[in-house]
């Protein structure tokens, strides 16, 4: 264990500027000035914790160790979330984005669904979704499923991974939906196995490209307001690529869409704004086509 220093660690403006630039060019987080206090007080007690005597000392060690660096960035991230955080976006997902993926690819072989959480943080929003699908897709058997979860941080997805929650958290959920899908155990509640199995849960920094196929609806809720509107629009860019034609793509209840790069189409759903790649072929051209193929 590293010893604690007798006086303040030392930590100028010019050191801060350095550590918020280091991190953002990794990560593709920024910290702007509505962040400052946070920012400077978390790196402060970083340092004492660390036993680090100045700022320009770590900025030293993250540039030269991933180690470092990925301590460091566990510790400015803000992981805050619950399960059906938004429960209008569950409602849009069971009443218009799922009908309408089943209706167009209903001849599709084979009939995939690929759903990304990107910045699943501990895992309530992905859960969401996998519970959503289960109670909304009709046929469940004949497609093949898959929800992508992402985030940066590892400690997150270990959490994620394990699906055990406090029953704190789990508060707000309807005893049957309990029930079904979560076993009790000593201080909570576990996500039951069969839903853990419908998640692959990955470590991705979103300020990479990575090559994640084709996804039919991306969730992208309150991760998007940390990055520089640049860094916004180039990830913007990515997902939007991403998604099939007629996908979709949410965001957090006070996010919205603002000198986009892309061509959504937004898309009122009880009241909330989700957005749509637009250039979906309509079932019947894709029902000839797979006829036409069959033919072969
Ligand atoms: C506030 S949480 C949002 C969780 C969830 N989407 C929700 O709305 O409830 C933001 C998440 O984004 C993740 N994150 C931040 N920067 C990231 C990056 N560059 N790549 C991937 N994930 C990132 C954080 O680790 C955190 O888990």
């Amino acid at each position: 264990m590293k010893a604690h220093p007798v006086t303040p660690a030392k930590l100028s403006d010019s050191e801060l500027d350095e550590i918020r630039a280091l991190i953002e060019q990794r990560s593709a987080i920024f910290f702007d000035a509505s962040r400052e206090r946070f920012f400077s007080t978390r790196i402060r007690e970083y340092l004492e914790e660390q036993g680090i005597h100045t700022g320009g000392e770590l900025a030293r060690q993250i540039r030269g160790s991933s180690t470092e660096y990925e301590t460091l960035i566990e510790r400015l991230l803000t992981q805050e979330t619950s399960f059906f955080r938004y429960p209008e976006v569950f409602d849009a997902l069971e009443k218009k984005i799922l009908p309408e993926v089943q209706e167009r690819k209903f001849w599709d072989n084979p009939r995939t669904l690929r759903i990304w959480s990107a910045g699943c943080s501990t895992g309530e929003e992905p859960y969401s979704v996998a519970i959503t699908l289960c109670e909304a897709l009709k046929f469940a058997e004949a497609w093949d499923i898959e929800i992508l979860a992402t985030d940066i941080s590892r400690r997150a997805l270990r959490h994620a991974e394990r699906g055990a929650y406090s029953k704190r958290s789990l508060e707000n959920l309807p005893a049957a939906r309990l029930e079904t899908y979560f076993t009790a155990s000593k201080h909570g509640y576990q996500v039951k196995p069969r839903i853990r199995r419908m998640i692959s849960f990955v470590q991705m920094n979103l300020a990479e490209s990575v090559y994640v196929g084709k996804i039919d609806c991306i969730f992208c809720m309150n991760v998007l307001m940390y990055f520089s509107e640049q860094r916004r629009l180039s990830i913007l860019r990515r997902f939007y690529d991403a998604l099939e034609p007629g996908g979709y793509f949410l965001l957090g209840h006070s996010e919205t869409l603002s000198h986009s790069p892309v061509q959504f189409e937004p898309v009122v759903i009880g009241g909330y704004r989700v957005y749509r790649k637009p250039g979906a072929k309509p079932a019947e051209t894709r029902r000839a086509a797979a006829l036409a193929e069959g033919a072969q």
